[in-house]
């Protein structure tokens, strides 16, 4: 029952109750009040809210802008082409998984290495990938079991990718630097230093002044493997894939080497299995596999105007690869 509000004498309350209902059309006979009040039925109304997203044909053309985006960098990247900056042979040092931060690393090959690169007119460097071990998760506990902490190792890859600025025909990210998803802090190394870097694999064609192009098909890992061959992965890849100059592959740390010959031009390819520059590793033992390290490298030197048998040429030893390729140029 209504209540008669406070400070009104019961005469006023009843006259403006009596307005108030005249006001909202009202029956002024009580009986018919349920019947009044049955007719205010209609919809809560509220205040009108902006949206808090975009309006979906906007999200549309947004991705759409996006897939047109990402379609013309896939596409593009199947054939990457690379302008080597000298003529007459030249030379490129395969690195083997660096795992920069390992403890079992051969860091005096490695700084010997980055040097030769540094020092060889013509020689060039490439990286097959996992360039930190970048434990993350679960495996993050095996940091206990090395002497370098996470910033150290960082600290590391870092000064392993800039000492050779200038000289990256490509750089691979591995499962081990994919981990970061997609905070890889490689990418904005490499960024910096306008460095080729790819996740898992580039197929690259170089252009020199003179010569012919060379094409090299890099991946991290080739699928496959084989108790009787190192190399075959890479090998299946050549037969049964884009025959390129050179087939190259890390990520099983072990050595193995093999050559194709594509009968479709008489191309030589040169597919090479290169090991890693964690020459020690505990993992390695505890399953027992067999050492299969000859070089955490490999040296192919190039002659783009030699003919297809002698364009390329492999060596395991890094020193050896870089004198055969300073005598060429010493031919020219
Ligand atoms: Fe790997
Ligand atoms: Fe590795």
């Amino acid at each position: 029952m209504r209540q008669k509000p406070t400070g009104q004498s019961w005469r006023n309350w009843k006259k403006n109750r009596a307005r108030a209902r005249k006001k909202m059309n009202m029956d002024p006979n009580p009986a018919n009040w349920d019947a009044e009040w049955d007719s205010f039925s209609g919809d809560v109304t509220h205040e009108e809210l902006p949206k808090d997203h975009v309006e979906v044909k906007e999200i549309i053309e947004w991705r759409k802008k996006q897939f047109r985006q990402k379609q013309e960098h896939e596409e593009s990247r199947k054939l990457i082409h690379v302008d080597v900056p000298i003529d007459g042979p030249y030379g490129i040092l395969h690195f083997g998984d660096p795992h920069v931060d390992d403890d079992g690393t051969d860091w005096i090959q490695l700084d010997r290495d980055i040097e030769l690169v540094k020092s060889t007119p013509g020689l060039f460097a490439a990286n097959i990938g996992d360039s930190r071990n970048n434990w993350v998760g679960r495996l993050a506990r095996l940091y206990a079991d090395q002497g370098t902490s996470a910033q150290e190792a960082l600290l590391l890859a870092d000064y392993f990718l800039r000492e050779l600025k200038g000289n990256w025909i490509y750089i691979l990210g591995g499962n081990h630097d994919a981990w970061s998803g997609a905070d890889d802090p490689l990418r904005w190394i490499t960024d910096q230093i306008n460095a080729l870097y790819q996740p898992s694999e580039a197929r690259i064609q170089l252009n020199s002044p003179s010569g012919a192009p060379v094409t090299i098909n890099a991946r991290h890992d080739f699928k496959g493997s084989s108790q009787w061959n190192n190399a075959h992965p890479v090998m299946k890849a050549a037969m049964l894939g884009i025959r390129d100059d050179i087939f190259v592959c890390g990520h099983k740390h072990m050595s193995g080497y093999g050559v194709v010959k594509s009968p479709d031009d008489d191309r030589i390819c040169h597919c090479l299995q290169i090991s890693s520059y964690k020459v020690y590793d505990r993992f390695a033992r505890e399953k027992g596999f067999r050492d299969q390290h000859i070089s955490p490298c490999a040296v192919t030197v190039i002659d783009p105007n030699a003919d297809t048998n002698n364009r390329v040429q492999m060596f395991w030893d890094s020193v050896r690869g870089a004198e055969y390729l300073t005598f060429l140029r010493s031919q020219i």
